[in-house]
C-alpha cells in the first residue's frame, strides 16, 4: 500500500502562527506537526510516501524532510498543489504515484496516540472499496461525522450543524485505486472544495466503506489554536503513534 500525506492548504484557522509558513511545519511538542503523520505510516509498515504541498512554503518541507533516511526511509515522494482545491483535489495528484495500488491518506494535522498498523492490515485484505477510522468527539460540528445503522456507516456529513451522532471520521482514510475514478465526478461544495467525505460517501452508497473506532487520543492540531495547544499537551503527557 502506499502513503499519502496531505500538507497543503491555507492554514487560515491558525493564523497568523500560519502567516509566513506552512501550518504543517509549526512545531507539535517536540517535533514539526508533519513528522507525526510520517511515523504514523512508517509505524503502520507503509514506506513509500508522497507529501503534497503547496504555497510559499512548499520549499522547505524537502529542507526540512531530505529523502526521509530520518524515519528510515531511502526517499519521499513530492508533489505540488497549486490552490487550495480541497482534500480530495489534492488526492488526486497522487494518482500515478499510486498507479493501481491501494493507498492510505493521512490529512498532515491529524495525530494519533496509537499505531494504525492493524486497520492497514485489515484493509490490505479488503477487496477494493475504502475504510475509514471513527473516534467520539466532543465538538461533532467541526469535522465529518458517520452516522451508523446496523454495524454500517449509512451517511457521512460535513459538519453537520445538528449531528446524529458524536462519531468524527478522523483524517487517515484508505482507497483502493478505484478512488482516482470518483475523484473527477465530484463538484465543489459550498466551501468551494472537492470535499474527501463526497468521496467517502461515494463508497458508502456503494456499499464498500468499512469502519473502526480507533482506541486512544487522536487530535487535529489544525481545527484550532486550542486543538493545537491540545495536540501538544496530549503528546507532552502520553506520546504519539505508540507501536501497537
Ligand atoms: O481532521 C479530520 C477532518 O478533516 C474530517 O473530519 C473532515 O471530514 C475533513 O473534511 C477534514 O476537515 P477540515 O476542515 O479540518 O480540513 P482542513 O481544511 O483543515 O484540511 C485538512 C488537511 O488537508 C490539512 O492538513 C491540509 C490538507 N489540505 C487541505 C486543503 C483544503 C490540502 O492538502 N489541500 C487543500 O486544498
Amino acid at each position: 500500500m502506499k502513503g499519502v500525506i496531505l500538507a497543503g492548504g491555507l492554514g487560515t484557522r491558525l493564523y497568523p502562527l500560519t502567516k509566513i509558513t506552512n501550518k504543517h511545519l509549526l512545531p507539535v511538542y517536540s517535533k514539526p506537526m508533519i513528522y507525526y503523520p510520517i511515523e504514523a505510516l512508517v509505524n503502520a509498515g507503509i514506506t513509500d510516501i508522497m507529501i503534497i504541498t503547496g504555497g510559499a512554503s512548499a520549499g522547505d518541507f524537502i529542507r526540512l524532510l531530505e529523502n526521509g533516511e530520518e524515519f528510515g526511509l531511502k526517499r519521499l515522494h513530492y508533489a505540488y498543489q497549486k490552490g487550495e482545491g480541497g482534500i480530495a483535489a489534492a488526492l488526486a495528484l497522487a494518482r500515478s504515484f499510486v498507479d493501481h495500488d491501494k493507498v492510505c491518506v493521512v490529512l498532515g494535522d491529524n495525530i494519533l496516540e496509537r499505531c494504525i498498523r492493524k486497520g492497514v492490515q485489515a484493509f490490505e485484505k479488503q477487496a477494493g472499496g475504502a475504510k475509514v477510522f471513527l473516534k467520539e468527539v466532543p465538538n461533532p460540528q467541526s469535522y465529518g461525522i458517520a452516522e451508523i445503522e446496523g454495524g454500517r456507516i449509512a451517511q457521512i456529513v460535513e459538519k453537520p450543524k445538528s449531528p446524529k451522532s458524536n462519531l468524527a471520521v478522523i483524517g487517515v482514510y484508505m482507497y483502493g485505486p478505484e478512488v482516482f475514478d470518483i475523484i473527477p465526478t465530484l463538484k465543489p461544495s459550498a466551501r468551494g472544495e472537492l470535499e474527501i467525505t463526497d468521496v467517502n460517501n461515494h463508497f458508502v452508497r456503494a456499499g464498500s466503506m468499512t469502519y473502526e473506532v480507533i482506541q486512544g487520543w487522536w487530535a487535529d492540531a489544525g481545527e484550532s489554536i486550542d486543538s493545537w495547544i491540545e495536540a501538544n499537551q496530549l503528546i507532552a503527557q502520553h506520546g504519539a503513534n505508540h507501536p501497537d
